[in-house]
């Protein structure tokens, strides 16, 4: 490293934050297998309805699949094929965002907590389940509706 190079530390947190905005474009593979949520297309939020579909998001056709609702703060998983589910991406620990699915655990990058599909707590330190929203999936329009409410 020359003289001139310029250091930047990072905290833990920051560093998570930042490599989670860098995979928000496509869905990133994690070292554990894991899945980094893309942020979904084609959201439309109507009222307490949003709806998405499986065509928009391919992702949601791979067994770890999920993707983010930014603007909702709603991650939409693959649970199996054909069904899906709805959680909330903020993390009850200390609210960062959950962001990478397995398959069967959601983890987050800050402390570790790892969440069952469900959304209940797998590991701490978080103490507290996701919020899960009730989710519907039609397999002739491969439409997926998630109630907000
Ligand atoms: S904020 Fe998620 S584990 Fe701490």
């Amino acid at each position: 490293m020359s003289p001139e190079t310029p250091v930047v530390v990072l905290s833990r947190r920051e560093f998570a934050r930042l490599a989670g905005l860098a995979c928000m474009a496509a869905a990133c593979s994690t070292d554990d297998g894991g899945l980094t949520a893309p942020t979904a297309t084609g959201v439309t939020i109507n009222g307490n309805t949003m709806t998405l579909t499986v065509g928009d998001n391919p992702t949601l056709n791979q067994s770890n699949g999920m993707v983010l609702v930014p603007q909702r703060s709603v991650l939409v998983l693959r649970v199996a094929s054909g069904q899906y589910q709805a959680l909330s991406s903020v993390c009850t620990h200390q609210g960062c965002t959950v962001s990478t699915f397995d398959g069967s655990r959601l983890t987050c990058p800050c402390h570790g907590s790892q969440f069952n599909a469900s959304g209940t707590v797998a590991k701490g330190p978080a103490t507290s389940a996701l919020r899960a929203f009730p989710t519907t999936f039609d397999s002739g329009t491969g439409m997926i509706s998630v109630n907000l409410s």
